[in-house]
């Protein structure tokens, strides 16, 4: 696979991104509020940005704290076995929690990182994904507050990437594949 194999369509401009990570932090401080400090976890590496953006939106003292998780690798299928690449440094014992994942897409990821999250007995955890793809669910499981509902589609940019590449688009664009 060369870069020259496929073109990204523009399918969810910044300015939309920015608005809607507007509203979504408005009803998580709500949920939140009262809370002595919230211990974010962003879920590496697709979601650097959307935490970044999301947690200086929020109107809460904050930590911030990071998970990686193996999910595609380089591919465009989810390996659906969920390992733990990088555990968190904090302990969530008691702390009212939040986690930030990139796409929802089989589930499995995110269920997988739930189950453990909720093993360490956080006083409330909460999901929270950009993007969420329902056609494609395995497992039966929904972030508490969703983005965008996107289609079937292979998406790219704003963090997200194809193969390591196109993390730093401004926008989520949707691949395309152009025969050369
Ligand atoms: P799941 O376990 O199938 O829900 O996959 C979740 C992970 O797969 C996400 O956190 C992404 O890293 C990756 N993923 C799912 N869909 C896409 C996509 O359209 N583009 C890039 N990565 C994706």
């Amino acid at each position: 696979m060369s870069e020259s194999d496929y073109v990204i369509d523009e399918m969810i401009p910044s300015a939309d991104i920015a608005a809607r990570i507007k509203e979504l932090s408005g009803e998580i401080a709500s949920e939140f509020s009262g809370t002595s400090k919230l211990f974010v976890v962003g879920l590496l590496r697709g979601s650097f940005i959307f935490i970044a953006d999301l947690v200086r939106e929020l109107d809460l003292p904050v930590e911030i704290d990071f998970l990686e998780a193996s999910s595609y690798g380089d591919s465009m299928e989810s390996s659906r076995e969920v390992r733990i690449l990088k555990d968190l440094r904090g302990q969530i014992e008691g702390r009212d929690v939040l986690l930030v994942e990139d796409i929802v897409d089989t589930g499995h990821t995110l269920n997988h990182v739930l189950n453990l999250l909720q093993s360490r007995s956080p006083a409330k955890l909460r999901t929270i994904a950009l993007l969420d793809k329902p056609d494609r669910r395995e497992v039966d499981i929904c972030a508490d507050w969703i983005g965008f509902k996107i289609p079937d589609e292979f998406v790219v940019g704003y963090g997200i990437d194809f193969a390591q590449r196109n993390r730093n688009l401004p926008h989520i664009g949707k691949v395309r594949f152009v025969k050369t």
